[in-house]
């Protein structure tokens, strides 16, 4: 069985018109479709990656799935149960079990509260264990980290690196021993010297400590590094889903043809076929009924334009929403 099953997830954001425009009787309420109907499975042990240009609606499916956010529709099922339903004890086994390391470790970290109080704050909260088992528990996993325990413990967020600051942020995220950590872009806001670090840290413990991973970033060549299967989204949609070596070298849908063909190949000779696709990004704001990439789509035909594709199995593992995929 697979750790998490999502199934038709979807979220609408509603837009109410400007009170300018409600006194004057003009404009409409508009909807975010920032989620629509995005299906997919993670096994334990697994790294899951997620792509996709700004707003595509990869850090909401994050969100919906660590509970800080409400479907509109669609399940999430944890080890075969509803999260939905999860209330008091049972709850709190979910907030353990699942961690979200977060993409700005400025931001996420409480600037009044030490590095030890930081990663020892979810297990105070849970009630885990006493003072005793807590401390030799969040002294371990800053040593895990790579943070010197002696060296760090009593320092505060404004008196570290970004790179060290988001060292304490997975540690916050490992020190309950999760089964699933969901990385939302946990390197971007770092300088490029020292994301590789942080990167051989995150899968490095992944193997170590066995835990499951949902990594967003913006990143191709990370993914590539780290993941096991690619999810590849636009306007909040899957256009394709599959294990990362075969998306990477042959993607099925234009637009993940089109992102892999933007990634810099070191050597100048490698010539690859670029699919030209135009136009800006869209917004997922009261999208028009078909593919959501028809805009922007070299393949484009009319039946793109009605028909919503349904992500099919078109190699083995190897899915894909497009009509034009073959
Ligand atoms: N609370 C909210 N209210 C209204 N719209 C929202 C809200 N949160 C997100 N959105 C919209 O939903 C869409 C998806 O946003 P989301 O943050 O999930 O994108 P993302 O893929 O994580 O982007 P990025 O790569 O920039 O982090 C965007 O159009 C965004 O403007
Ligand atoms: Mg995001």
């Amino acid at each position: 069985m697979a750790l998490l099953e999502v199934e038709g997830l979807t979220r609408h954001f509603h837009l109410r018109r400007s009170l300018f425009d409600r006194v004057l009787g003009g404009g409409a309420d508009h909807v975010i479709k920032a989620v629509e109907g995005v299906s997919f499975t993670l096994d334990s042990g697994e790294i899951l990656g997620i792509a996709g240009e700004s707003g595509c609606g990869k850090s909401t499916t994050c969100l919906m799935i660590t509970k800080l956010l409400e479907p509109s529709a669609g399940s999430i099922r944890f080890k075969g149960a509803d999260i939905r339903g999860l209330k008091g004890q049972t709850l709190r086994d979910y907030r353990r079990q699942v961690q979200i390391i977060f993409q700005d470790p400025y931001e996420s970290l409480n600037p009044r509260f030490t590095v030890f109080d930081l990663v020892a704050e979810a297990p105070r909260a849970l009630g885990l264990w006493d003072e005793a088992e807590t401390e030799e528990r969040v002294l371990r996993t800053l040593g895990l980290v790579g943070l010197k325990p002696e060296a760090y413990k009593d320092r505060f967020p404004h008196e570290m690196s970004g790179g060290e600051r988001q060292r304490v942020g997975i540690a916050s995220a490992l020190v309950v021993e999760p089964e699933l950590v969901i990385a939302d872009e946990p390197l971007s806001m770092l300088d490029v010297s020292i994301r590789a670090g942080i990167l051989d840290l995150i899968r490095d413990l992944s193997e170590r400590l066995h835990f499951s991973c949902i990594y967003v970033s913006h990143d191709l060549s990370i993914l590539a590094n780290i993941t096991q299967r690619l999810m590849i989204m636009y306007l909040g949609q899957v256009m394709e889903l599959g294990p990362v070596r075969q998306v990477v070298t042959s993607p099925l849908h234009p637009y993940a043809a089109a992102l892999i063909a933007a990634v810099p190949v070191p050597d100048p000779r490698v010539k690859r076929p670029v699919p030209k696709i135009s136009g800006d990004v869209s917004q997922p704001i009261d999208p028009p009924p078909g593919c959501r990439f028809q805009a922007r789509c070299p393949l484009v035909i009319d039946r793109c334009r009605a028909e919503t594709p349904p992500l099919r199995e078109l190699r083995p593992e190897q899915w894909v929403s497009c009509h034009r995929a073959e």
